[in-house]
């Protein structure tokens, strides 16, 4: 093989979360209509007597190399299932804020099991793939295709949704890490699950936004509690020009704002960029993919 194998690891969207009851396991059900932003963690594969990962890119400081980050985790996981015997030097460029609602770490697992699976060329069927990806953590099966899909269970049944009309995307993190599970534990008031996934896909934008109107997420009150930042962040994003909606992806403190095209989301990045900068702001479109 000719230089390393390269993998991207899209972010995820929410576009709604609702939260059902909480089970057994300790984890609770969940309805959400999942997208991917053309944007993400990008990782590198290369065979190497040892199984190890290095981290850089602008959050790789303080990412952990060991077997605390999921990537490293799946790997060894993917490993220990297919038997292979080989190392490989994984390589992980962190372009996503961390603990951010975007499940960076859940894409980064899920690109390395894609990667190692053509790496060593060890394949598990489907089923095995899918359950050792919902093992490593909620948000990790939705991420092996990261095609647009409505997400039940805990987040590990997963069923792939027509793609999404042309959008414009801007992401935006204020710079808190918020810890998910300490969201979910600070959950009060929440929807329930009662909507279906969509029979066919949105025809525009508008659609989509109408769509979307009628949902919540239900980890942005909690979040609020959690990261106060998180309401000024969403007030802010609301008073854009030209959004048509703003809202918190998985249990944040990132939110996304929905505009009809990717070049008033531009602008609508240029201003916010001026009047925050300190902040982490992409304009980027859904895609369909990694
Ligand atoms: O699986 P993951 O590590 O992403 O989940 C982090 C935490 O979020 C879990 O330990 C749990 O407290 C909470 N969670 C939940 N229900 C879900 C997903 C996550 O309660 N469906």
């Amino acid at each position: 093989m000719n230089g390393p194998l390269t993998v991207a690891a899209p972010a995820k969207l929410n576009l709604f979360l609702h939260v059902g009851d909480k089970r057994g396991d300790g984890y609770h059900d969940l309805e959400s209509l999942v997208a991917f932003a053309a944007c993400g963690d990008e990782i590198a594969l290369e065979s190497h007597d040892d199984l190890f990962l290095t981290v850089d890119g602008p959050f790789g400081v303080g990412v952990p190399t060991g077997e605390d980050n999921l990537a490293l985790k799946a790997a060894k996981l993917f490993a220990e299932r297919t038997g292979a015997a080989g190392g490989a030097r994984i390589s992980l460029r962190k372009n996503l804020p961390v603990a951010s609602g975007l499940g960076g770490g859940s894409a980064d697992a899920a690109a390395v099991l894609r990667g190692l699976t053509r790496l060593w060329q060890r394949e598990l069927n489907r089923n095995e793939l899918c359950r050792m990806a919902a093992s490593l953590g909620a948000d990790v099966a939705v991420c092996l295709d990261s095609v647009t899909a409505w997400m039940e269970g805990r987040g590990e049944c997963v069923r792939a949704l027509p793609p999404l009309p042309r959008t414009g995307v801007l992401l935006v993190n204020p710079g808190v890490p918020v810890p998910t599970a300490q969201v979910f534990a600070a959950l009060g008031v929440r929807r329930g699950l009662n909507l279906r996934a969509p029979k066919s896909g949105f025809e525009d934008v508008h659609t989509l936004v109408r769509y979307l109107r009628e949902t919540t997420n239900d980890l942005e009150a909690p979040a609020k509690t959690v990261a106060p930042l998180v309401g000024e962040l969403l007030q802010v994003m609301n008073a854009l020009p030209d959004v048509l909606l703003a809202r918190m992806s998985g249990s944040g403190a990132t939110c996304f704002g929905l505009f009809a095209n990717e070049y008033v989301a531009s602008a609508a990045a240029r201003l916010l960029r001026t009047r925050h900068p300190q902040w982490w702001i992409v304009e980027s479109t859904f895609t369909d993919g990694s």
